[in-house]
């Protein structure tokens, strides 16, 4: 084993990698996204019409073996409109853990429910399930079948259990737990195409879960996202909702309600569409990376590279540090000098509860989430960094 120094981690690093820069997470481009991208154009359906968006949403629903897909223009908007679509309403709360990208929160206020902060573990970066149960047991009174905050007097309707890096969370325990409180289940999948537990996609766990294609994601339609859903009925919402809550017919303009612009475009479920059939390729990739990582990381003292947990059969999409309690103080420090050498390593989000739109939501104890934050780096984790993509 070698010391903890900052400077060997950056230097290894730049071994592995080369010179850089490297960023995050690149998107992984080639012949075929410009060819069916062109396509698109000569055939000039480049919005709501054409084939791709349906081929596009087929490959989804076969590859996650989910029940129904309908694709969206980005993945926050996803969230929203699953939500929408689960009967989530104005002034009623909604479990989502501190730690996760804005986007998931931003999602429950667009529809002018609140959101009420819960706990993650370092063990799979998810909700801690245990301490979440002992929680909800101390603030919840269930009234005509539904669960109230007895300090709030509103109904807790649901629960979005985050998948975070690619990482399965502890999801058949969320599940047990959700039924158990009455809470609708939406699975925020967004960084997780390709990712399983017990050989289930993640996604398709809940009542319904999304996913989102943004140009950081393992594939990209540009900006998009998708919502998989178990029932017949909440696709047709989702899909009606999104299509601006039009009625079916040859020319008249019929709305039957205040619907949204939502839909993946053509032009960009062709893209998806070229990336999806490199997905294995992708996924090689990742994990041949988390492999070339974890050799120099095992080699060195109080530090560690994320493993996927028992049961959990991750896509890897971002390599994550763990730093030992006792390093820390380090943190920022081997970002800076990671950013120095073109490395750009990022740390996890900040905690949501903690940013001025959200600091007087609702909250539990978060000292779980607080401790990813404080041990957690992001590498460099492009696929394209060890394999050539065509
Ligand atoms: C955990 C998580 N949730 C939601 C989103 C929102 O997806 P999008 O950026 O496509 O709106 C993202 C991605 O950026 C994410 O990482």
């Amino acid at each position: 084993m070698e010391k903890f120094s900052i400077n060997l981690i950056t230097k290894s690093i730049k071994k592995l990698l080369g010179k850089g820069p490297h960023s995050l997470h690149e998107p992984s481009m080639g012949k075929k996204e410009i060819k069916y991208i062109s396509n698109t154009i000569k055939k000039n359906f480049v919005s709501t019409k054409g084939v791709y968006v349906h081929k596009f949403e087929k490959k989804i629903k076969n590859y996650t073996k989910t029940n129904y897909v309908s694709s969206t223009i980005n993945g926050t908007q996803a969230i929203f409109i699953a939500l929408k679509a689960l009967g989530v309403k104005q002034k009623e709360e909604v479990l989502v853990p501190s730690l996760t990208f804005v986007g998931t929160v931003n999602a429950i206020s667009y529809l002018g429910a609140e959101p009420h902060f819960i706990d993650s573990n370092i063990k799979d970066f998810g909700i801690d399930c245990k301490k979440l149960e002992n929680y909800l047991r101390k603030i919840i009174v269930f009234k005509n079948n539904k669960s109230i905050n007895k300090k709030t007097g509103k109904i807790i309707k649901a629960i979005i259990p985050v998948h975070v890096f690619g990482h399965p969370c502890d999801i058949e325990n969320i599940v047990k737990l959700a039924k158990k409180f009455k809470l609708k289940i939406l699975e925020d999948a967004a960084e997780c195409l390709g990712s399983f537990y017990k050989k289930k996609h993640l996604g398709t766990f809940g009542d319904a879960g999304c996913l989102s294609f943004n140009g950081n994601k393992i594939i990209t339609t540009g900006g998009g996202g998708a919502v998989l859903s178990k029932s017949k009925k909440i696709n047709d919402k989702i899909k009606h909702l999104i299509s601006t809550a039009k009625i079916d017919h040859k020319w008249e303009y019929i709305h039957d309600e205040i619907g949204y612009n939502f839909k993946l475009p053509s032009l960009n479920a062709a893209l998806g569409l070229a990336q999806i059939s490199k997905l294995s390729y992708f996924l090689k990739l990742k994990r041949e990376l988390f492999y070339r990582y974890n050799n120099i990381f095992s080699k060195i003292e109080g530090i560690k590279l994320f493993k996927e947990n028992k049961n959990s059969k991750s896509n890897y999409w971002l390599q994550t540090l763990i730093l030992d309690h006792k390093n820390i103080s380090s943190k920022n420090k081997l970002i800076k000098a990671a950013h120095n050498s073109k490395i750009f390593m990022r740390p996890a989000w900040k905690l949501i509860s903690e940013l001025g739109p959200y600091k007087k939501k609702q909250k539990m104890n978060l000292e779980g989430a607080r401790e990813i934050y404080n041990r957690v780096i992001n590498l460099p984790s492009s696929q394209s960094l060890i394999g050539k993509i065509k």
